[in-house]
């Protein structure tokens, strides 16, 4: 919000430094958000033109992966991926192989994290934002125009893994159970997509795509003035790939041409996103898509439970951009090379809905 008429800055160091989180002013009971939370005229009516409007039949498509190693059915998943990653950026997949039972420990692990006392939560809000264990409210709180409406707890799980007793006690295990269960899904995903590149399937994990890992455990509070503020600010992701867990409270939304479409929530699905990253490698074959979340209107909050893949190193060379093995003179790049200190330093500079990494490097 244009800050003329209050120091803006000042409040959202008060709110950052109290560090009740989002979670603690909605337990206060408080009817109205504070003015650092309302966003911008022009964001919120977007906000109502999509709740209004034919909020579609169309979904996001789900695909199972059962029956991934037979030689019948394995091609025609890679055809299901490939054009749902290139015509969405995103998908669900079931029959992931990763029991329900562990879902749900996983998801109410990180909500009786948020659920704790914001004291207790505190302890973790003094890390860094590129390592290590850190809780806070936004990760953009200072570089936003306008906060949004969560708190997250966030864990660098690799290529340097976390020191566990650094870690909260009450979701540890499940946090490291998580990785070991999202890296195995990664992995997966990572092979058909290759494979609907015409690559072998052991080239992105030879290029360390799931090397670098980290774990955002992140809690949706009831708003009460969602119509003012947003979950989390539209978006794309700069990894590779994005494992999303969620409970069943909706609120994620994806830009689809012209629309928003909601993600609903399927028991035992995991959202699957490409990043950024992919896109480029790819030659822009794979999409990294807009997403949101809307403010969470329900009394119950909502969890997201995200593992960020991205590469840990590139072979033979500093710079990074769209495959050798996928151009020709049909295809040439569309995008040119960059360091990796080009794409980070994006990233961590500016607020979440910053420009998109893609469209500085298309040629
Ligand atoms: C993200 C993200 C969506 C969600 O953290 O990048 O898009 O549902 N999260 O929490
Ligand atoms: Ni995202």
């Amino acid at each position: 919000m244009a800050s003329a008429d209050y120091d803006r800055m000042k409040e959202v160091k008060e709110f950052a430094e109290s560090k009740i989180g989002v979670k603690g002013l909605s337990d206060s009971g408080i009817t109205s958000i504070p003015r650092i939370f309302i966003h911008p005229p022009q964001t919120l009516s977007q906000l109502k033109s999509t709740s209004s409007s034919s909020f579609s039949s169309i979904h996001i498509p789900v695909i199972d992966l059962s029956n991934l190693d037979s030689p019948h059915h394995r091609p025609k998943i890679v055809d299901q991926i490939r054009e749902a990653t290139k015509t969405w950026g995103f998908f669900q997949v079931i029959n992931h192989g990763v029991a329900l039972s562990v879902l749900e420990e996983t998801v109410n692990a990180v909500k009786s994290f948020h659920d704790q006392p914001h004291q207790v939560k505190a302890k973790h809000s003094v890390g860094e934002e590129r390592r290590g264990v850190v809780y806070a409210s936004n990760n953009d709180l200072y570089r936003s125009e306008a906060a949004t409406w969560h708190d997250y707890l966030q864990v660098w799980m690799a290529p340097q893994p976390p020191e566990v007793e650094r870690m909260p006690e009450i979701c540890r295990r499940e946090v490291i159970a998580w990785d070991t269960h999202a890296k195995k899904v990664a992995e997966t995903l990572m092979e058909l997509l290759s494979e609907g590149l015409g690559l072998e399937p052991g080239k992105f994990k030879e290029l360390t795509f799931s090397d670098t890992r980290l774990f955002v455990g992140v809690c949706y509070p009831h708003c009460p003035q969602p119509d003012l503020t947003m979950g989390l600010a539209s978006h794309t992701d700069p990894t590779v790939l994005t494992v999303l867990l969620q409970n069943h409270v909706p609120g994620l939304q994806v830009k689809h041409g012209d629309e928003w479409v909601e993600v609903k929530p399927v028991p035992g699905g995991l959202i699957i996103n490409a990043g950024d990253f992919l896109q480029i490698v790819s030659n822009g074959e794979y999409n990294s898509i807009q997403h949101r979340v809307i403010a969470n209107p329900c009394k119950e909050p909502r969890i997201s439970i995200v593992m960020f893949f991205n590469l840990a190193k590139w072979k033979e060379s500093d710079s990074y951009g769209p495959l050798p093995e996928l151009l020709s003179p049909e295809k040439p790049a569309i995008y040119r090379n960059f360091t990796k200190q080009e794409y980070d330093d994006n990233f961590y500079s500016k607020g979440l809905d910053s420009k998109s990494f893609i469209d500085k490097i298309r040629i």
